[in-house]
């Protein structure tokens, strides 16, 4: 690589370190952010949400029923039939449709839910579900956005993320609103619970771990895919802001959906370097969701593709491509969120002579002719940013352990933590740097247990399923 190229490159590869001092403050600023969300209502911005679920025990694995389930996560709405066999497993019929992009934004929740309702109807016929027209079907809906969640079946829509904007779905009842369109196609199916997609991947673990044979209690279920987050069972004790709602009183515990993509939105602690700030300011939700704009999967390719805008600008990189093109650059590279975090993974584990298949990605990807200095750049660039995000994932994970770990003191079994995402299943050495992170963090100071990351598929589900079970 020549010396500027590599001068630069090794300068925002800095930027990207995380280093102990990091990881112990931000996990002790997590712990105080958990405290002040179970403290106050949902809706703020400097602490996280730490929504009440209203799902107050976790599943024994003996549950049963057919139950269906919808979910709406991000790219994808999924339709399942879950048929809980009460001995840890379950039998699963899905099918996944991809949700057209003009009904993410610039379009109304009418026509989202219409959509989503004609799915459903076309679930239930390839299926042949509706055998009897006056069986009502319970179905738990997955809602992976944050929600003001007021009993098990009912939430209004605190704000949307992971690039939805529908301006007239928030503050609304989410669960009214889809109910109202399955009704208006007679489809005799009643939402009966409300699950955000890390309560589901917290029941469905939970549902699938047989503690006898594991060793381990499930105490997290977290997704890092498209968005991050996770959810966790707490004393209600330890929930002032329960107080004066809607729950029943003789329950000790309550699951807590913490939306930790909302940590640290103050940023007092993370990492902020002039690549997040641009990616932020191009979002929807600007100031919001800090810590999953530098962890999850449709944000890491972004911030690689403004690092490589910012070095071409400065002179570094393409600057004989963009000569030969008589001054500019493929329109794929100028594109925001065109990278998709699936073409990372291949990029970060590329060793072939020259880095060639890395060639043919950024060929393929963006249409981008790049020389061999060009793609050990971008390797590096690549590595630093994932690296970062593995190790941050490590934080509330950490700090949610750290939490709870006195409710299992009397208990010697390991803690597992479910996970479900196509970043935590797939990146390459993901999972590994997240253990090696909570390692240096060492919330269990000392004791003997281990934590183990368990993949959860398609958690949540089984969870939204598992949900109606209890409704
Ligand atoms: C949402 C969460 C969700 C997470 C993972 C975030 O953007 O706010 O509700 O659980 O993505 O899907």
């Amino acid at each position: 690589m020549n010396k500027d190229l590599k001068a630069a490159v090794d300068k925002i590869v800095e930027l990207f370190q995380v280093d102990e001092k990091l990881l112990k403050s931000a996990t002790n600023l997590f712990t105080e952010s958990m405290k002040t969300g179970l403290s106050n209502a949902s809706g703020g911005r400097e602490y996280m949400p730490m929504i009440p679920a209203f799902v107050t025990e976790l599943p024994t694995g003996k549950e049963t029923g057919t139950f269906l389930a919808g979910d709406l996560g991000g790219t994808n709405f999924r339709v399942c039939s879950v048929k809980l066999n009460g001995d840890h497993t379950f039998e699963l019929k899905q099918s996944k449709y991809k949700i057209p992009v003009d009904l993410m934004e610039n379009s109304t929740g009418d026509k989202l839910f219409a959509h989503l309702s004609s799915k459903v109807e076309a679930f239930l016929k390839e299926n042949e579900l509706r055998k009897d027209a006056n069986e009502t079907l319970k179905m738990g809906f997955t809602f992976s956005f944050p929600v003001d969640q007021t009993a098990l079946n009912k939430g209004k829509l605190i704000r949307w993320t992971k690039g939805y904007d529908l301006k007239d779905v928030v503050g609304k009842d989410v669960v009214e609103l889809f109910q109202a369109s399955v009704d208006k196609l007679n489809l005799n199916v009643s939402i009966v619970a409300l699950a955000n997609d890390t309560v589901g991947t917290l029941l469905s673990r939970a549902f699938s771990n047989d503690p006898s044979k594991t060793n381990s209690n499930t105490v997290v279920g977290c997704i890092f895919g498209t968005g991050t987050n996770g959810a966790y069972l707490d004393k209600v004790s330890n929930i002032p802001k329960l107080k004066g709602t809607d729950y029943n009183k003789n329950v000790k515990s309550m699951v807590i959906n913490t939306e930790w993509g909302s940590f640290d939105n103050t940023l007092q602690v993370l990492p902020n370097t002039k690549y997040d700030k641009i990616v932020d300011a191009s979002t929807a939700n600007t100031g919001y969701h800090l810590f999953e704009k530098r962890i999850s999967g449709m944000f890491l390719g972004e911030i690689l593709r403004v690092a490589l805008i910012d070095l071409f600008e400065r002179g570094l990189i393409f600057q004989d491509l963009f000569k030969e093109r008589g001054g500019s650059l493929p329109h794929r590279v100028q594109q925001p969120w065109l990278l998709d975090a699936s073409v990372l993974s291949y990029l970060e584990i590329d060793d072939s002579t020259e880095l060639r298949m890395s060639a043919l990605l950024m060929q393929n990807e963006l249409r981008l002719p790049t020389t061999h200095e060009e793609r050990l750049a971008i390797q590096g660039l690549t590595h630093a940013i994932s690296s970062r995000a593995a190790q941050l994932s490590a934080i509330p994970i950490a700090a949610i352990v750290k939490h709870v770990k006195e409710q299992y003191a009397d208990d010697d079994r390991d803690f597992e933590i479910g996970c479900d995402g196509s970043v935590v299943e797939f990146y390459p050495g993901f999972q590994a740097q997240i253990l090696k992170a909570i390692k240096v963090i060492d919330p269990l100071e000392g004791e003997k247990k281990q934590i183990h990351l368990k993949i959860a598929k398609d958690g949540s589900g089984v969870g939204a399923a598992l949900c109606a079970s209890v409704a």
